[in-house]
């Protein structure tokens, strides 16, 4: 294929993940975009690069893969998830507000609330699966709104299209952190959301190897904020982690396909089997928002989070006995992983706020990855019976 990808609409997404975006072979035939490891250009060069904190080929290459998977017009990618959250939310000003989803990403939280709070953005959080909060959204027209779906980590799956009706009427900005979905399974943007934010170092890049971020939009105003950003704060990635980014893209499909499979199957197991109080996983006909999910999802991904019924002390000891799921943070790599919000990825929110929003000291995140289905409830049916004696 050619580098031109100006009719890549025509491609199904397992098509553009391979061909869109693999400019800069042609003096050398390559088949595969090599790494551009250079600190500055050359002035007056061609494509017009000058200084690889704001550009760089690995970089143009990378957002034009991404913008194409997240049907977007632009895309400009960061150092990692946290980068694309500072980029956006250093775009607002001193007495603005941001409206945002109860259960969001630690790091986002704290990122909102022991930094942008110093500078006089505000937030103010609501429970955004009942859309009678979405009129909070018209009263308080806030600058941005800030949602998740499915949310980290208790997999709450919020109506996309629904709250950005309220923001439209509002003239408020939605912003849809997409980690969780990943670009295969959701389009924010065809949604109705302004944004569309990835943490790329998860199912993006999918091998657990290196960080990166991504935010994507319709708009050319958002798009010179996300390119100055990038450029004036020092967000930028690595070239060479862009280049693993754009591998990994390769076959998003076909890892997101087979997640989704070993998920589903993995979360009906601890339904089905074992003592769990609760077990969430948004293509789980049990799932309190499975009819939106099947609405704007087309598979449910590959996180399943679980109350498995234990004290504190047991859950951790079960943590301990598993063999295939390392107990680390991060998720949506090939391998699987598990995790302890509470004490983990969410220690950050105070324990009372944390707790409200269900992040109990009994909720474990598994991460499945595409390993046999059959060894992974294997494992897990092992250290179950391990705990209970
Ligand atoms: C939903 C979500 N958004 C953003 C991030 C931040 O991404 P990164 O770790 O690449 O900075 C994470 C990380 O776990 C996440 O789960």
């Amino acid at each position: 294929m050619s580098d031109r990808t100006e009719s890549s609409d025509e491609f199904q997404f397992e098509t553009r993940a391979i061909h869109v975006g693999q400019k800069y072979r042609e003096e050398t035939g390559a088949v595969i975009p090599p790494v551009f490891l250079t600190s500055t250009f050359a002035m007056g060069n061609p494509e017009g690069f000058d200084y690889t904190r704001s550009g760089n080929p690995n970089f143009r290459n990378l957002q034009e893969t991404l913008a194409s998977l997240e049907s977007a017009q632009f895309a400009t990618v960061f150092a990692s998830g946290v980068s694309a959250i500072t980029a956006v939310v250093s775009t607002l000003k001193s007495g603005d507000l941001v409206i945002a989803e109860e259960n969001i990403y630690g790091c986002t939280f704290r990122l909102f609330d022991q930094v942008f709070a110093k500078f006089g953005v505000s937030i103010e959080y609501i429970d955004f699966t009942n859309l009678e909060h979405g009129q909070k959204i018209l009263e308080k027209k806030p600058a941005l709104v800030w949602i998740e779906s499915p949310t980290n980590p208790s997999l709450k799956v919020l109506d996309i299209a629904a709250i950005s009706e309220f923001c439209k009427k509002a003239g408020s900005s939605l912003v849809v952190d997409n980690t969780f979905a990943s670009s295969f399974i959701q389009k924010p943007l065809e949604l109705g959301a302004d944004l569309s934010l990835l943490s790329t170092t998860k199912y993006s890049n999918g091998h657990s190897d290196c960080l990166g971020g991504v935010v994507c939009s319709n708009s050319q105003v958002w798009q010179d904020k996300m390119i100055f950003a990038q450029k004036a704060l020092g967000l930028q990635p690595a070239p060479f982690d862009c280049w693993l980014i754009s591998r990994g893209l390769k076959t998003q499909a076909l890892r997101m396909e087979r997640h989704s499979e070993n998920a589903l199957a993995f979360a009906t197991f601890l339904e089905q089997n074992t003592q769990a109080n609760f077990v969430r996983y948004p293509f789980l006909s049990s799932h309190p928002q499975h009819d939106i999910a099947k609405k704007q999802m087309r598979g449910g991904s590959g996180i399943v989070t679980a109350d498995l019924g234990m004290d504190l002390e047991a859950t951790k000891q079960l943590l301990s006995h598993l063999k295939l799921f390392t107990l680390a943070e991060s998720l949506g790599g090939i391998e699987s992983l598990v995790c302890h919000p509470a004490s983990m990825t969410h220690a950050s929110i105070p324990k009372q706020v944390r707790e409200s929003v269900g992040i109990t000291d009994s909720l474990v995140r598994f991460s499945v990855g595409i390993e046999h289905v059959d060894d992974l409830i294997d494992d897990v049916r092992a250290a179950i019976s391990e705990v209970n004696g």
